[in-house]
Parts: C-alpha cells; sequence; structure tokens
C-alpha cells in the first residue's frame, strides 16, 4: 500500500492485522443472542394465541367465536385485546430503545444487555404464571423493554467488537440468531400445543432460558474497546483491544478510537444533523426502509402463521407444524443471503425477493379467494393447502434472502458516520412503530379484506420493488467511506448529495469503520468526514 508521511503512523494494514480470535467469535456469538430472544418473541405469541386453553382462560369470547365457527373464518380470531397482547411488547420495545441510547453510552453495551436480559427474564416468568390479562400483557411489556435494550445494544456491540473484514458476517448474526428465535419458537410452540390445559405456560415461561442465556452470557462478556474509552478508561481499552485483536500491535486503531470518540462527543445533536438537506437520500432511506420491510406483509406472516393455517382450515397441530415448516425455509434463505449478497448484489436480492413475494402473493389470495370465496369456511381441499404451503414457503425465502436482512444491513452502511446513530435509531425506531401497527391492526383488516389483505401487501411489494428499482443504489463493495459516490451519480439523488470528492490514484485510501469512524486518510493528511 502507498506509505508516507501520516499514513506510516497508521497504517491500515497494522492496523487491521488482527484477524478473527476465538474471543471475538464467541463474544459476538454470545452478544448475537440478543436475536434470538427477539425471534423468539416474534414466534412464540402467534402458536399460542391459538391454543384453545389459553383462548379460553384468557380471551373467553374469542375462543367462544372460534370454537362455534359461526360466522365468518376470516373474522373468528378478530379481537382488539388479543392483538394488544402481541402488539404491546412493540410499543415497550420502541420506548425503551430510545431511552437505552443513553444507557449505552453512558454505562456501556453490557450494562444494557444486561438490563435486557433480566427485564426478559421478569417478563418470561410474569407470562408463564400469569393469571389474568393484565398479568399478560405487563409481561409482555417486560419482554418489550428486554427487546429494546437488547436490539439498542447488540448491534452496536457487534460492530465495535467485530474486526473490519467480518463485520459484515458478524453482524448478519443477529439477523440470522432472529431467525433461529422464530424457529424454535414454532417448534416449542408444536410440542406445548400437545399438552392439555397449560401448554401455553411452558411456551411463554420458556422465554426465560434465552432470557438466562443472554443475561449470563452478557455478564461474562468484555466491554467493548470504544465503550471504555468513552468512559475514560484507556487502559483497559488497550488491554481488550490487544486481546480481541489477538496482537500486541494496536496503537493506531486506539489512537482512532480515542479521535473517533472525541469527534463523536462533539455532536450533541444528530437528529438535527440528519435533516440537513445534503442528507436528503439517507434520512429517505431510514424511513422507507423499514416501513416498507413491515409492508411485505412478514410479521403479519409470523405472527399469525398458525391462526392463518387454522382459518384456512388446517387442524391446530398442522398449524404449528407448517409454521415450523416456514422457520426452516426462513433460516436457509437467511445462510443464503449471507453467500450471495456481495456477490449478487443488494439490489438483485431485492428486486428478486420482491418479484417473488408478489407472485406468491397473488397465487395465495387467488387459491383462498376461488376455493373459500368470502366467508372463509370449509377449509381447503388437501392439493390446495399444500400448494398454499409452498406458495407460503416460497414467499417466506423471498423475504429471507432480501427484505429480511437487506433492511438492516442496507442502512447500516449507508449512514455517514456524522449522523450514523440518528440514522440507525431511526431505522430502528420505524421498524418498530409499524410493526406495531400492522400486527394491531392484522386481524381486523384479515376479516374485511379478507383474501384480498394478500393483495393488500403484493400491492405494496409492488411498489417497493420498483423503488428499489429506481431509488436504490447499488452499494456492494463501495467502501462505507465512499459511500457519498453512490448518491452524487445516482440519477435522482445526485441533485441532493453533495459532489463526491474523486481520490486520486496516489491517495492512501483506508476505509475502516471502527465504533462509526471512518479513517480516509490522503498522503500526509488526515481527512475527518465529520463536520
Ligand atoms: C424483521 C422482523 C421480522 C424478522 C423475521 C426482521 O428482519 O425486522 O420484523 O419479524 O425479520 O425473521
Amino acid at each position: 500500500m502507498a506509505g508516507g508521511g501520516f499514513v506510516s503512523n497508521s497504517a491500515p494494514l497494522r492496523h487491521y492485522e488482527g484477524g478473527m480470535t476465538v474471543f471475538v467469535l464467541v463474544s459476538c456469538i454470545v452478544a448475537a443472542t440478543g436475536g434470538l430472544i427477539f425471534g423468539y418473541d416474534i414466534g412464540i405469541s402467534g402458536g399460542v394465541t391459538s391454543m384453545a386453553p389459553f383462548l379460553k382462560k384468557f380471551f373467553p369470547s374469542v375462543f367462544r367465536k372460534a370454537a362455534t365457527a359461526k360466522g365468518n373464518d376470516y373474522c373468528k380470531f378478530d379481537s382488539q385485546i388479543l392483538t394488544a397482547f402481541t402488539s404491546s411488547l412493540y410499543i415497550a420495545g420502541l420506548v425503551s430503545a430510545l431511552s437505552a441510547s443513553s444507557v449505552t453510552r453512558a454505562f456501556g453495551r453490557k450494562v444494557s444487555m444486561v438490563t435486557g436480559g433480566l427485564s426478559f427474564l421478569i417478563g418470561s416468568a410474569l407470562n408463564g404464571a400469569a393469571v389474568n390479562v393484565a398479568m399478560l400483557i405487563i409481561g409482555r411489556i417486560m419482554l418489550g423493554f428486554g427487546v429494546g435494550f437488547a436490539n439498542q445494544a447488540v448491534p452496536i456491540y457487534l460492530s465495535e467488537m467485530a474486526p473490519p473484514k467480518w463485520r459484515g458476517g458478524l453482524n448478519t448474526g443477529f439477523q440470522l440468531f432472529i431467525g433461529i428465535g422464530v424457529l424454535t419458537a414454532n417448534l416449542i410452540n408444536y410440542g406445548t400445543a400437545k399438552i392439555d390445559g397449560w401448554g401455553w405456560r411452558l411456551s411463554l415461561g420458556l422465554a426465560a432460558v434465552p432470557a438466562v442465556i443472554m443475561t449470563l452470557g452478557s455478564l461474562t462478556l468484555p466491554d467493548t474497546p470504544n465503550s471504555l474509552i468513552e468512559r475514560g478508561q484507556l487502559d483497559k481499552a488497550k488491554a481488550m483491544l490487544q486481546r480481541i485483536r489477538g496482537t500486541p500491535n494496536v496503537e493506531a486503531e486506539l489512537e482512532d478510537l480515542v479521535e473517533a470518540s472525541a469527534t463523536s462527543k462533539m455532536v450533541d445533536q444528530p437528529f438535527r444533523n440528519i435533516l440537513k438537506r445534503q442528507y436528503r437520500p439517507q434520512f429517505v432511506m431510514a424511513l422507507l426502509i423499514p416501513f416498507f420491510q413491515q409492508l411485505t406483509g412478514i410479521n403479519v406472516i409470523a405472527f399469525y402463521a398458525p391462526v392463518l393455517f387454522k382459518t384456512i382450515g388446517f387442524k391446530s397441530d398442522a398449524a404449528l407444524m407448517s409454521a415450523v415448516i416456514l422457520g426452516v425455509v426462513n433460516l436457509v434463505s437467511i445462510v443464503i443471503s449471507i453467500f450471495f449478497v456481495d456477490k449478487y448484489g443488494r439490489r438483485f436480492l431485492f428486486l428478486q425477493g420482491g418479484i417473488q413475494m408478489v407472485i406468491c402473493q397473488i397465487i395465495i389470495s387467488a387459491i383462498l379467494g376461488v376455493k373459500l370465496g368470502t366467508s372463509g369456511n370449509g377449509g381447503l381441499p388437501k392439493g390446495y393447502a399444500d400448494f398454499m404451503v409452498v406458495a407460503i414457503c416460497l414467499y417466506a425465502a423471498g423475504f429471507g434472502w432480501s427484505w429480511g436482512p437487506l433492511s438492516w444491513l442496507v442502512p447500516s452502511e449507508i449512514f455517514p458516520l456524522e449522523i450514523r446513530s440518528a440514522g440507525q435509531s431511526i431505522n430502528v425506531a420505524v421498524n418498530l412503530i409499524t410493526t406495531f401497527i400492522f400486527s394491531q391492526v392484522f386481524l381486523s383488516m384479515l376479516c374485511h379484506f379478507k383474501y384480498g389483505i394478500f393483495l393488500f401487501y403484493a400491492g405494496w411489494v409492488v411498489i417497493m420493488t420498483l423503488f428499489v428499482y429506481f431509488f436504490v443504489p447499488e452499494t456492494k463493495n463501495v467502501g462505507m467511506e465512499e459511500m457519498t459516490r453512490v448518491w452524487a451519480e445516482h440519477w435522482f439523488w445526485r441533485r441532493w448529495a453533495p459532489p463526491h470528492q474523486p481520490k486520486t490514484a496516489d491517495i492512501n485510501i483506508d476505509v475502516e469503520m471502527v465504533n462509526g469512524k471512518h479513517h480516509d486518510q490522503k498522503q500526509g493528511t488526515p481527512q475527518q468526514t465529520f463536520q
């Protein structure tokens, strides 16, 4: 690499020579279990709310409606209080994600993760032991606080611990653990549905297992060097960096961490920064990508897959089994995404996945419309029901390698340093708000739109696919420091983006992220992108 002057003091290769160490790998796996808990929560509630003893105990009117199966089958699970049970987690998660940011900053990522784990534990105990709806919902709020803290702290933790060239893979581990959590929950529901009377208690109470894993795991985790520096513990930070990079040669990186921390402290109001005209493209992405992700309809499938399968005539067992199949498909598709995302690019996966989802949604809607009509009564003939499961699986696979992981990946790579934290907060907040709204209204929508609900989501997937085609630039293999280029060269966004300053051949580029810190070093001149 080009050396010289300034650069030789902080040579990138020396900087990042530390590779993946067992210590980092284990730390990141433990931290990523935050995703496991999020996924467990997503997966467990749908199954539990289709269990007769659970409905009978807490939502007797829903139970009676479902049991007599009079009236419209699309409407038999329609109950605001039932959806409130599912949705309360998201509201609590939203509030706590916002407050967790200051805890994470002042006390470290580890403290936030332990707090999240403990909150999960309390929530799972309350849910497992619930004797009335209030206990159920309070328990769910505690779980939501846990999710908020975990989702706020874990991705930051992973980012800070990971060696730069493994950062993408280790972060994707978070989404993978979400998928594992969903699948585990579905498997547990499949088993506990067979236990008469109290199976639901086991399903809800077993959330304690990932909660304990996370709490104990987090207690054993080291804090990130970035966080240690942020809290003034420079010696500890240096020792930690040496340990996680597997090399004593960490001086330059340490300097950069100190510098990044100092610089980031100069910005009080990143939320105001992101509103500046020059960040319009990124701001729009921060709003629309998570919003669109939820409008794929994925969570209505995840939350209510068993209810949905039951509505179309599956027996209780078959409903849970179908959800298990969906979970496996989801997991496999995330793994496929890990291998393909840097090869074929984000746009290809977005567009391919979008088209696949639209086709599947139209097929699902057509089968339901033709075979069940608007009453939803009667169940599907076997052949059609099987075809339906295949279409739903292909839909889930399309999501699993496109909007699932990409909705976390793309926003995380497009924000320049000065607006990165604000951008990520907006991304998470929009994700949770949209999840909340749609889980709250889904059962009513199913009741009113009937099979047309899938056309509603298909319409949105068409819109978002066109949005990607026209407005989302390819970010594959673009260094984060070079990302301004993709906006400056984009046919639409270039009117907002500041002109990209091309780097000349003799410029040494070292683009690495350390705690959101960019190093973009010209010969002899440190370039700080911070304004
Ligand atoms: C989404 C969640 C969703 C999950 C499904 C995540 O990327 O943000 O809302 O439930 O994927 O696996």
